[in-house]
């Protein structure tokens, strides 16, 4: 077994403005009932207009690694939906904004699934020696993407950024990455996608190319199976029985999806996180945020086993395994 890659500290960083699902209902063919009872949302952070991925990333990576006590890491990798700009990546610009120097810095794409990617990723650099330390940060200002009037999305969807600092330890110490299991079904691109933009079509036939578009009811399907299964191969792989878990922070696209996921790994609902009412869909960035949030209601402790899942656009999927480290 190579070197481990423990994690040491965690921030996030959301927008300061509330928009409550009565703001949706006043402007377009929904209802606070509605969505409360299909997603569990209440209210979502969104951005201000100017506000970009970068500035969200760069308050949870100072967090995180205040949370860490470090003033340096060797590298940064950033998950986003949302870079700042189609070219270059987002995550040089944190660097620099973060007063980090020449580290390595890139960003990785894998929509909601991109932290446990990015943690994968840091996780990779660290075993093989290219760092010792790693700032994972995912940032999104989801809404920038999101068509404003599209009562199917605009309601779903939330900006934030979470963020965790790897350092480079031993498998046996609290907070180690214990298990990894990635996957992804390209046949399924078209279930989650932003038509207009990128290579394929770089100006849509009309504005709306250029939006997120969702197939709801087929996301949930697979969510809900791809989640459940990339848990069991990561327990597995872990040697945690599923009595083991203390925490299912999984990826807060829906509380029904998870609340699925529980039932379907046989994991009592109250052990699954829960708090998508607060802050919506945040894609990458939920994960860290829910972790961060977890943690601040004293409700994930030092020692805790922690099972985080994600399933997004891609598709992408994965889960990642983890005893809750001490306060650093
Ligand atoms: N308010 C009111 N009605 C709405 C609505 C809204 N905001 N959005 C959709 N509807 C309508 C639909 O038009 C549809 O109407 P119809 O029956 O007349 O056609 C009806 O509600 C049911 O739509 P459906 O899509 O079947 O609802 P659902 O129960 O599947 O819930 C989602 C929709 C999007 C909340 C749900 O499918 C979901 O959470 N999917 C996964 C999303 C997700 O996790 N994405 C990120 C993963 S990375």
């Amino acid at each position: 077994m190579g070197r481990a890659a423990v994690l040491t500290g965690i921030g996030s960083a959301v927008p300061d403005r509330v928009v409550t699902n009565d703001a949706f209902a006043a402007r377009m063919d929904t209802s606070d009932e509605w969505i409360r009872s299909r997603t569990g949302i209440r209210e979502r952070r969104l951005v201000e207009p100017g506000t970009a991925t970068s500035d969200l990333a760069v308050l949870a990576g100072s967090r995180a690694m205040k949370s860490a006590g470090v003033a340096d890491v060797d590298a940064v990798v950033l998950a986003t939906t949302t870079p700042d700009h189609p070219c270059p990546a987002t995550a040089p610009t944190v660097a620099s904004r973060l007063g980090l120097g020449a580290v390595a810095a890139y960003d990785v794409a894998a929509v909601c699934s991109g932290f446990l990617y990015g943690l994968a990723s840091a996780a990779g650099m660290i075993a093989l020696g290219t760092a010792e330390r790693v700032l994972v940060i995912a940032a999104e200002a989801f809404s920038t993407i999101i068509d404003p009037d599209d009562r199917a999305t605009a309601p779903i969807f939330g900006d934030g950024a979470g963020a965790v600092v790897l350092a480079a330890g031993e498998q046996s110490q609290r907070g180690a990455l214990l298990g990894f299991d990635l996957g992804s079904d390209g046949a399924l691109a078209d279930l989650i996608i932003v038509p207009a933009g990128g290579s394929r079509m770089k100006t849509g036939a009309s504005p709306s190319d250029h939006f997120f578009t969702m197939r709801g009811q087929a996301v949930f399907k697979h969510a809900v199976l791809r989640m459940a299964e990339s848990s069991r191969t990561v327990l597995a792989r872990t040697g945690w029985p599923v009595d083991a878990v203390d925490w299912l922070v999984g990826h807060q696209a829906n509380v029904r999806i998870l609340r699925a996921v529980a039932d379907q790994l046989g994991l009592p609902r109250e052990k699954a996180f829960v708090n998508v009412e607060r802050f919506g869909n945040t894609a990458a960035a939920s994960i860290p945020i829910a972790l961060d949030d977890a943690v601040a209601a004293g409700l994930v402790n030092p020692g805790d086993r922690v099972l985080l899942t994600a399933f997004g656009g891609g598709a992408s999927w994965g889960a990642v395994t983890l005893e809750w480290p001490d306060p650093a």
